[in-house]
């Protein structure tokens, strides 16, 4: 199912915007004109990944600095060792969609 976010204007290149889906918050990331989206929610524990440090196409979990891919969602640092949830993004018209489980 693909979900209408907002348009790529709203996120400026390197920097993030967190958005709400259902329950589910998911970071956006413009990182040199690319976007990618993941699972907000960082996998070790309670802390929201938009407000990391992002470089070279991964993000530094402010709490504890585990560090995940932002295309694969792979954890690539501890403490983190399970991954977060990536969203595939297309954008029509410069809006941002993202392809979500029909149950998400
Ligand atoms: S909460 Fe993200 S590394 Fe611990």
């Amino acid at each position: 199912m693909k979900v209408k976010t907002v348009n790529i204007s709203e996120i400026n290149e390197n920097s993030v915007k967190k958005i709400s889906i259902g329950d589910k918050d998911i970071s956006i990331f413009n990182v040199e004109g690319e976007f990618y989206a993941i699972d907000d929610m960082c996998s070790h524990s309670e802390a929201s990944l938009a407000e990391g440090e992002v470089f070279d196409c991964k993000i530094e979990c402010p709490l504890h600095g585990a560090e995940f891919d932002l295309k694969t969602g792979e954890a690539v640092t501890l403490p983190a060792t399970r991954p977060v949830a990536t969203y595939d993004i297309s954008i029509e018209d410069e809006t941002i969609y993202l392809e979500m489980d029909e149950n998400a």
